[in-house]
């Protein structure tokens, strides 16, 4: 198997190619390191089946194929890195989905998309099913993301639709692990190096908003579940466990031991006020579901960033 993954230096990129080279495939990883970083795929020099051309998916992308599997997660993905880079977002989703599908077309491999829980914006349904059609505040900052991967999605069923392209579309919920950025702004690198460094960590509001968090191992088995099935429609792919970011930030300073505090800061603007995935769909087509504890995974990242910033 030959698959090229855009994004493959990037938190969820880089834990793809390690899976699917433990599967045998070749990987051709793409990425700009806008949000990325080589560290993630350090350990992959020398691999003769992994190989990494830096390049940027909005430009037309020149690798050779043909490939089996084309897997489409370039994208700033934490609202700290869409808000610096709105314009770079909004293409990447587009033109780069565009350039990205250009290569699928070529020997007919199948087109993976990582679209997002965000294409439901700030929800008036609760979970989230695939069939929602969501809340987007079409000119409000979230939307530089939203609408790039609601767009994403719109042109990978078009081509399906006109092309015959083979396509799979994951909707990622919240998902966390190592690698991902400290600084990244994202709530559990940040509580995680508040808690480290000694320092109270910051809750948005009253930290009742939930959110619900997926494990990295587990989000990759999804993925890869969604990848080899024949399901076309969009698949919510996440953890239907939902909490209170307070409660999440109780669990962080438990698990870490950290005397550190909470300080409550005002809520940004868009911050969706719940986010819960609808897993029936990956739960009856992929007979996948997250199996990780929240405790245990939690407690995995924090010694990846305890590492880290020794
Ligand atoms: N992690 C999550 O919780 C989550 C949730 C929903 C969706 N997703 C999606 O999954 C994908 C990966 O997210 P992540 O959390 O690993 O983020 P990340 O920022 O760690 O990885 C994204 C990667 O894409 C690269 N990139 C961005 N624009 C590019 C461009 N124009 N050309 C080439 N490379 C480019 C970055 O350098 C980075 O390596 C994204 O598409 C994101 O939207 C992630």
């Amino acid at each position: 198997m030959r698959t090229l993954i855009t994004g493959g230096a990037g938190f969820l990129g880089s834990h793809l190619c390690d899976y699917l080279l433990d599967r045998g495939h070749t990987i051709v990883c793409v990425d700009n390191l806008i949000t990325g970083s080589t560290h993630n795929i350090a350990h992959l020099a020398g691999n003769k089946n992994f190989s990494f051309v830096e390049h940027d998916v909005t430009e037309p992308i020149s690798v050779k194929g043909p490939f089996d599997y084309v897997l489409h997660f370039a994208s700033p993905a934490s609202p700290m890195d869409y808000g610096k880079y709105p314009l770079e977002t909004l293409m990447t989703g587009s033109l780069g989905t565009r350039n990205t599908r250009e290569l699928s077309l070529e020997g007919g491999a199948r087109f993976m998309l990582a679209s997002t829980s965000e294409v439901y914006g700030d929800p008036l349904e609760h979970p989230q099913r695939e069939d929602y059609h969501g809340n987007v505040d079409i000119t409000g900052p979230r939307a530089v993301y939203d609408e790039a991967k609601r767009f994403a999605e719109t042109i990978t069923m078009a081509y399906h639709r006109k092309h015959r392209l083979d396509v799979r579309i994951a909707r990622i919920f919240n998902t966390y692990g190592p690698r991902m950025r400290l600084g990244d702004g994202r709530v559990i690198p940040t509580f995680m190096e508040q808690a480290i460094n000694g320092e109270d960590l910051t809750v948005f509001g009253r930290g009742t908003q939930t959110r619900s968090f997926c494990y990295y191992r587990d989000m990759v088995e999804g993925l890869y579940g969604l990848l080899i099935s024949d399901v076309i429609e969009p698949v919510n792919i996440g953890d239907p466990n939902e909490m209170p970011v307070i409660e999440l930030a109780m669990m962080v300073l438990e698990i870490s031991g950290a005397g550190s505090g909470i300080k409550h800061l005002d809520l940004p603007k868009g911050d969706p006020k719940m986010r819960k995935p609808d897993i029936s769909r990956a739960k009856n087509l992929l007979a996948w579901e997250p199996l990780t504890p929240l405790e245990e995974g939690l407690t995995e990242t924090l010694s990846y960033f305890q590492e880290l910033l020794e």
